[in-house]
């Protein structure tokens, strides 16, 4: 199988992940902070070691900011509900994943917020002109996500962040397609919570995912329960990351993301981020070479993430993605990815292909795939 639905979650993962997970469920596999004895402990300081990691990724000074979810979307949920009251204003962008987008929309119905959709040009932008305008008394947060699971576009993060700043309002930052692909640093971006998966880009198991919380901010939290410690008060607990994470975590999952965490780190991610850059480079003007094709977002010498939605013209989206698999061993993913409003931006109005490389991928898998799409684009 040519593997291309890394903006999905990554495959496959690194030897050492696996490995890792074997090892801690023969030997190990207690409840950290749930038991007076060394394997609970042993699973604590692992579950410690992978916060360590993901903080020194993101430059983030109190790894106990970083709270573990099964996901992405927990873990915006957490941001989002936990933060907004009813009055406030919420700048969001048309790229956003229904994640961020579902949970606004709730909260709009039934708390009672107000919520402004940046518009994106043809190539996956906002506009910060745009945003200045849309700034009101009540503007708390600036949520978005930093590449598009579209486009590919890679939003100005750090001028973002600094506007958001002068302007004292939070910025929530969704790294779901750049966690591991791209640098990020809390501190420079002046990002206020951060929401990453431990899937996809940083290359551990599903069930893995995480929101780092600025340690000035205080969140209502959106589940409520045990949390090991402090069980004598009746209340959650006022620190991170007990306050957040109540019930038994993904142990094995978190141990199994610590090992992912140090083979990028082996790899290096501009290592990675430069392999996947040529490839999307060579498919991207691999396409741009075969007739009835169409592909979206930015220009083949804009940077991107490894992302890019095309469309055949005349050939429905689905239709296209099983010849891929059935016929060709490619595996894609096609429609509208969750991010339905990219695609009325960008006038897909029945979805769209979209092929997603990863640190695994190859030029000869690239052109195996554009000599599949010629052949399927031929027959119109
Ligand atoms: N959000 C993931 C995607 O874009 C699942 O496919």
């Amino acid at each position: 199988m040519i593997y291309f639905d890394h903006a999905a979650s990554s495959w496959p993962k690194p030897k050492q992940v696996i490995e890792k997970m074997a090892q801690f469920l023969m030997e190990n596999g207690a409840n950290p902070g749930r038991g007076n004895h060394k394997m609970a402990d042993l699973a604590g300081k692992e579950i410690y070691q992978t916060r360590v990691k993901l903080a020194k990724l993101f430059h983030i000074s109190d790894p106990n900011q970083i709270v573990f979810f099964m996901n992405t979307t927990q873990a915006l949920n957490q941001a989002i509900k936990g933060l907004l009251s009813p009055g406030d204003h919420v700048i969001t962008t048309k790229l956003e994943h229904n994640s961020i987008r579902r949970p606004l929309e709730y909260l709009k119905k039934v708390i009672g917020i107000e919520v402004t959709y940046l518009d994106v040009d043809d190539k996956g932008f906002i506009s910060l002109d745009s945003l200045k305008k849309e700034i009101k008394k009540n503007t708390k947060l600036l949520a978005m996500s930093h590449a598009s699971n579209v486009l590919g576009s890679i939003q100005p993060a750090q001028e973002i962040g600094q506007f958001a700043k002068e302007k004292g309002i939070y910025f929530l930052l969704d790294a779901a397609q750049t966690a591991g692909r791209l640098p990020i640093d809390v501190q420079e971006m002046n990002i206020h919570l951060l929401t990453f998966p431990g899937h996809k880009g940083l290359l551990g198991p599903q069930g893995t995912g995480g929101l780092y919380i600025h340690p000035e901010l205080q969140l209502s939290p959106i589940i409520h329960g045990g949390t090991g410690k402090f069980s004598e008060d009746i209340d959650q607990p006022l620190k991170s990351p007990e306050r957040y994470e109540s019930g038994t975590l993904n142990t094995i999952g978190i141990v199994g993301l610590g090992a992912a965490l140090d083979f990028l780190e082996e790899i290096g991610i501009d290592t990675l981020q430069k392999k996947e850059w040529a490839l999307t480079k060579r498919m991207l003007i691999g396409l741009s070479e075969i007739k009835g094709v169409k592909w979206y977002g930015p220009d083949p010498n804009q940077e991107r993430v490894a992302v890019i939605s095309f469309s055949i013209e005349g050939m429905d989206s689905a239709e296209i993605a099983t010849i891929l698999d059935q016929h060709y061993q490619i595996a894609v993913r096609s429609g509208f990815h969750c991010s339905p409003l990219v695609h009325q931006a960008i006038g897909t109005i029945n979805g769209a292909i979209r092929a997603s490389m990863g640190y695994s991928n190859t030029e000869e898998e690239v052109d195996a795939f554009l000599k599949a799409i010629r052949e399927i684009a031929s027959v119109l």
